[in-house]
């Protein structure tokens, strides 16, 4: 099947199936119906033509024969002498023939008389009888201007033939008026089959759309991920298993069944995971900071001997990190559980200051730089999660990238979103690290990263937390330049208001 007809609807096609061949034989019943009727005139002219070849025979035979016609009164003596003789119709062509040359012809008139023929007529008569054999059988030969004609040609002396001929006007006629009636009624068969059979294709495949549609809504739902339910289901009524099309509805209800306890069953599963994580980092927790608070309290007493001192240091500085981890995947399992976001107005200008000036304290051998416009930007959210996000991009370069690198950290509001932006001219992440970046545990290789005991949960956050506020981060990075972009909806910005500004300006 060519790849347009495979695109056809399955309606076209099955109204294909059934009109070409209703076609087809409506055809072949008519070419048959034509072929027979037309040929039961023509054995009826055929029979009226023998009668008339006798007559002409027998007025041929000269004065004195049966059908000499010399002694009838006002005789008007066009044509052949056999021609015009008693019981000869109108129309019946008469014509003499000597040596391939017509030599005489007419045709009885409708007054009965012979009427000679014109030039034209005479022409196309020479061209057809000129070569026709004296056999005496009835052969239909077209004579130009006078139609077509049955004639039959009998030898009538030395070299010369008589034609006698009777035209086929009339068999033509009903033969034309024949095919007309068929083709009108089997075109109007056919538009009626059409429509009737686009109607009951129709009607048949009306629950296929509806089965389509089931399939069509359940695709839109978002099936990866969270809570789903499949409400949709193809009707009862669709799901007859005795028809085709019920078969499919059903099965796409068992389907749909599956696939939902399928994703029931995973949902479950993920649930129970976070629970766990989250219960455990909380668990860990007390302990984590009792070692901590243990290892500092003995450090702190002094009095050890210096390995020991350096140990405990080392006990100290690993619970310090291992506490970080546990906060950060106990807050990765609440933001995955879609808990934990406060909202409030946050007004991200402060906080862009604030995160700046911490992360100059903490990293001053780095360059701190804020690109902020002059009117603070607010967005509702949870302030210390976004501080957060700001934090861990600004923890990332400086932990990722040497020292004297420079971190710009631009704010603006843009078509009703805040865009915050942090972009540093450090040695940039690794091709093959960038389209993981934001997953958990995805982290670069390199020494600086192992030296500051980095976990790869940093950027995690940075995503949960800007999608748990219904925004966007990307990275776009190369050596020397890259730019994380968080973009955060809902942003208003509050113009100062004029006491401020006085107060500034003062
Ligand atoms: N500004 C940056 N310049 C170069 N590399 C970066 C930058 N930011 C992130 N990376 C790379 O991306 C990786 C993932 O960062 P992410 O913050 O998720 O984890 P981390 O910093 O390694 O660990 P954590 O933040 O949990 O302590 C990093 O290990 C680092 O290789
Ligand atoms: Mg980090």
């Amino acid at each position: 099947m060519s790849t347009r007809a495979r695109r056809w609807s399955l309606r076209t096609r099955l109204l294909c199936a059934f009109l070409v061949p209703l076609a087809v034989v409506l055809a072949v019943v008519g070419v048959a119906a034509t072929t027979a009727v037309r040929g039961e005139l023509l054995g009826q002219v055929d029979h009226r033509l023998s009668a008339a070849v006798d007559r002409s025979a027998q007025a041929d035979e000269g004065p004195g024969g049966p059908g000499w016609p010399g002694g009838w009164p006002g005789w008007d003596d066009e044509g052949p002498d056999f021609l015009v003789v008693p019981g000869q119709g109108d129309g019946t062509l008469g014509a003499r023939v000597e040596d391939g040359t017509v030599i005489e012809a007419a045709v009885i008139g409708r007054e009965g008389e012979g009427e000679a023929l014109t030039r034209a007529e005479a022409a196309a008569l020479t061209a057809e009888l000129a070569r026709v054999d004296a056999d005496g059988q009835p052969r239909t030969v077209s004579l130009g201007p006078l139609g077509s004609y049955r004639v039959v040609a009998t030898a009538a002396g030395d070299d010369e033939v008589m034609v006698t001929g009777l035209p086929l006007d009339s068999v033509d006629a009903a033969v034309l008026r024949l095919v007309v009636v068929e083709v009108a009624v089997g075109l109007l068969g056919l538009l009626a089959a059409g429509l009737v059979g686009s109607a009951v294709i129709g009607r048949t495949l009306r629950p296929l759309h509806r089965v389509a549609a089931t399939a069509g809504r359940v695709a839109q739902l978002p099936l990866s991920s969270g809570e789903v339910r499949l409400p949709d289901r193809v009707p009862a009524a669709d799901t007859d298993p005795h028809t085709e099309v019920g078969r499919v509805g059903a099965a796409l209800n068992r389907l749909l069944d599956s696939v939902e306890s399928g994703i029931a069953a995973r949902q479950a599963s993920e649930t129970r995971l976070r629970r766990f994580v989250a219960d455990a980092s909380h668990e860990l927790r007390t302990p984590v900071t009792s070692i901590r608070g243990y290892t500092e309290l003995v450090r702190h007493r002094g009095g050890l001997p210096e390995d020991a001192d350096a140990s405990l240091r080392r006990v100290e500085a690993e619970a310090v990190r291992m506490s970080g981890l546990v906060d950060d995947l106990l807050l990765l399992a609440r933001l995955d559980a879609g808990r934990e976001l406060a909202v409030a107005d946050v007004d991200l200008t402060g906080l862009v200051l604030d995160v700046v000036s911490d992360a100059h304290a903490a990293g001053p051998d780095h360059r701190w730089r804020v690109d902020l416009p002059p009117a603070a930007v607010l967005v509702p959210g949870d302030a210390a999660r976004l501080h957060q996000v700001l934090a861990n991009l600004l923890a990332n370069v400086r932990t990722h990238t040497p020292p004297g690198t420079t971190a710009t950290t631009r704010l603006r509001a843009e078509g009703g979103e805040a865009v915050l932006e942090v972009v540093d001219d450090g040695p940039g992440i690794p091709a093959d690290l960038q389209p993981g970046v934001f997953e958990r545990f995805a982290r670069g290789d390199s020494s600086r990263s192992r030296a500051s005991g980095s976990t790869g949960l940093g950027l995690a956050i940075v995503a949960a937390v800007v999608a748990g506020h219904g925004g966007r981060v990307a990275v776009d990075s190369v050596p020397g330049r890259t730019v994380f972009t968080v973009r955060l909806p809902g942003a208003t910005v509050a113009e100062p208001d004029a006491e401020e500004v006085a107060a500034l300006s003062a």
